[in-house]
């Protein structure tokens, strides 16, 4: 009988510690702070800052975690931003962003985008590369409920370097080694043809 109560306690706290509901219409106010950056509905207006527009909540509150955290993805600007923001802040901003979305494709060279649709769609069997889609969604669109990121529309040059910053080890923060196992299969030719395909989808 004890054990029965215990286990519904640890499921109960299991349930209400897995996520905030965030609020978008709280985080719309809140997000004011990284819109000058982000763009205000998340499209952000130029290629040094990531677009957040459809980006998952679940997603949105892990980086914001893992900025705060400085350890396995750090970014200098990205910690002084996250440091105030609390837990519910991290959702509500979090939501906000998820209901906007992305307006547009992003630069890309139509030259890459062959082979870099190969990659995305069916990966490499000979270096052993998974196609992409099987966890970022054929059109890029992420998984919202694993908080597996959204790609599609994303700039060339902050995809590019995510890839590169998961290669080189300086962003370790994806669970499982789930990216860093992959990247470490692919040459820089490899990475820059995805990226370029990443962008051109919508
Ligand atoms: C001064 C510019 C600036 C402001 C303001 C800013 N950011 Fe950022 N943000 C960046 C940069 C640069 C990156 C890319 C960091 C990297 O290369 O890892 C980033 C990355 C992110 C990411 C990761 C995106 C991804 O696809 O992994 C999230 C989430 C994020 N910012 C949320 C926020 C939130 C929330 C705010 C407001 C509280 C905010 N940012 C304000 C510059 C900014
Ligand atoms: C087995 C699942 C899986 C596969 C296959 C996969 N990814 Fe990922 N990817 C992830 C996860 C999970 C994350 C988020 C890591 C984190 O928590 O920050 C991620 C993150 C990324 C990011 C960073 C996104 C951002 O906004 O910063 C890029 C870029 C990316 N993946 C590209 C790719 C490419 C290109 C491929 C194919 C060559 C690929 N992924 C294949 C699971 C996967």
């Amino acid at each position: 009988m004890k054990k029965l109560i215990l286990v519904g306690l640890m499921f109960l706290y299991a349930v209400s510690g897995t996520a905030l509901a965030g609020d978008a219409a709280a985080g719309k106010a809140k997000s004011a702070a990284c819109g000058g950056c982000h763009g205000f509905d998340g499209n952000s207006p130029i290629p040094a800052y990531p677009k957040l527009a459809g980006q998952n909540e679940a997603y949105i509150v892990k980086q914001v975690h893992d900025f705060k955290a400085n350890t396995v993805r750090q970014n200098p600007i990205m910690f002084g931003m996250v440091a105030a923001l609390s837990d519910q802040d991290a959702a509500d901003i979090g939501a906000y962003f998820q209901a906007q979305s992305v307006k547009d494709v992003a630069a890309f060279d139509e030259t890459k985008l062959a082979a870099g649709r190969e990659i995305y769609k069916g990966g490499n069997m000979q270096t052993g590369v998974p196609a992409c889609q099987a966890c970022h969604g054929p059109t890029g669109g992420g998984m919202a409920g694993i908080g597996y990121p959204q790609l599609g529309g994303q700039y060339v040059d902050y995809t590019l370097a995510q890839l590169k910053a998961f290669k080189d080890g300086s962003r370790k923060n994806d669970d499982k080694n789930l990216m860093r196992t992959i990247v470490e299969k692919m040459s820089d030719e490899d990475m820059a043809a995805v990226a370029n395909y990443i962008a051109s989808l919508k």
